[in-house]
């Protein structure tokens, strides 16, 4: 009898402890403990014995009957801690949004280009500087040499906003960057070298395939002594090989005229014939994309600089023909329709940030 009780007990432990599941528990417990169970079988055959017996086998049985109760209790409690960690394992949220599993935006070509220029002009030194877009008519034309009579106001169609009482500043969407030179040189104090470029938007009452009335150029200015013409050309050529990442870009500096630069030259880049398209590189024919010069006295003056002692070199670019360039895009007015789909073409990534090491294209 006591051995038959032993090995009751530690059959029913070990089946206990082996038990895979809440179910097989169950079963144990009904198999050990339930109306027709092994235990209570036991408990039953207490009343059919001697007083002496059952004062012998009665601790044992209901000692049998605790410790298959308290481990099937652990046994249970264990199954079930078991099972919640399977279930928080198997139902976690991710609250950190994966990158690819979220609805693509993408970056307008016209940033991305902007984010390359700032890429390559870093590379050479360049800080970004900023200005307003609305702008006074003195840091527009003005202080660019530009006087009130002087046609060149003519050919920039500019939005001008009704005059304000007790404003003697006509105030306009600038219709170019090249204010920024005059905030530059103001803001640094006339006496330290100057290098920046000014990105931004700019604004023309124009309209066509290759004009919109808003739009986005590039300034360029250095200001330092001794600076040439020649320092003029090399940062413009270094600029254009790195932007359209080759070797074989030409320059050709044509003698023109800007009000705020003495000498000015247009720059136009030489393009190839391949399977019947412009590409960038060789010298089968010229396009123009930007305006240079030597900043003019009278500039460097308003921009609060002497003249004798300091000189510099200025660039104006339109960003938007440059993307339009390199990325192979025709018309302009497709650029500010905000369609999705021209978006999700022509767009970046917002992963792929250009640097000059891992290329600033695409
Ligand atoms: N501001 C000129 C324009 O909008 C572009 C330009 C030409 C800027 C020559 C310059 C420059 O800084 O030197 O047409």
């Amino acid at each position: 009898m006591t051995t038959d009780l032993e090995h009751l007990r530690s059959d029913l432990l070990a089946s206990i402890d082996a038990a895979s599941g809440l179910d097989a528990l169950e079963a144990l417990r009904v198999h050990a403990l339930g109306k027709q169970g092994a235990i209570t079988g036991l408990l039953k055959t207490l009343g059919g014995m001697s007083p002496e017996e059952r004062q012998e086998q009665g601790p044992r049985i209901h000692g049998l009957r605790e410790a298959v109760t308290a481990a099937l209790t652990e046994r249970k409690a264990s199954l079930e801690r078991l099972a919640l960690d399977a279930r928080l394992a198997s139902e976690t949220l991710d609250m950190t949004l994966p990158v690819d599993a979220v609805p693509a935006g993408s970056v307008h070509p016209v940033s991305q280009v902007m984010d390359e220029l700032a890429e390559i002009f870093a590379d050479l030194g360049f800080a970004v500087a900023t200005g307003p877009e609305i702008e006074d008519d003195w840091h527009n034309f003005t202080a660019l040499n530009i006087p009130e009579t002087h046609p060149a106001r003519a050919m920039h169609d500019t939005f001008y906003f009704p005059e304000t009482e007790g404003d003697a500043r006509k105030m306009l969407l600038r219709t170019h960057t090249s204010p920024v030179q005059i905030r530059t040189m103001l803001a640094a104090g006339g006496d330290k070298p100057i290098r920046i470029i000014a990105p931004g938007r700019t604004y023309r009452s124009d309209s066509d395939a290759t004009h919109t009335p808003m739009f986005h150029q590039v300034e360029g200015l250095v200001i330092d002594k001794g600076i040439t013409l020649g320092h003029l050309k090399w940062t413009l050529e270094t600029f254009l090989k790195a932007f359209f990442e080759r070797d074989d870009i030409v320059l050709r500096l044509r003698p023109s005229y800007f009000p705020f630069t003495e000498p000015s030259a247009e720059v136009d880049v030489g393009f190839s014939v391949v399977n019947g398209k412009r590409v960038i590189g060789g010298s089968e024919g010229w396009m123009e994309v930007l305006g240079s010069g030597m900043v003019h006295r009278k500039v460097i003056e308003a921009g609060g600089y002497d003249p004798d002692q300091w000189q510099g070199f200025a660039f104006g670019c339109g960003i938007d023909r440059l993307a339009m360039l390199k990325y192979g895009m025709d018309d302009l007015r497709a650029f500010f329709d905000g369609d999705l789909r021209w978006l999700r073409h022509y767009g970046f990534s917002a992963l792929d940030v250009p640097t000059l090491s891992g290329g600033v294209g695409a």
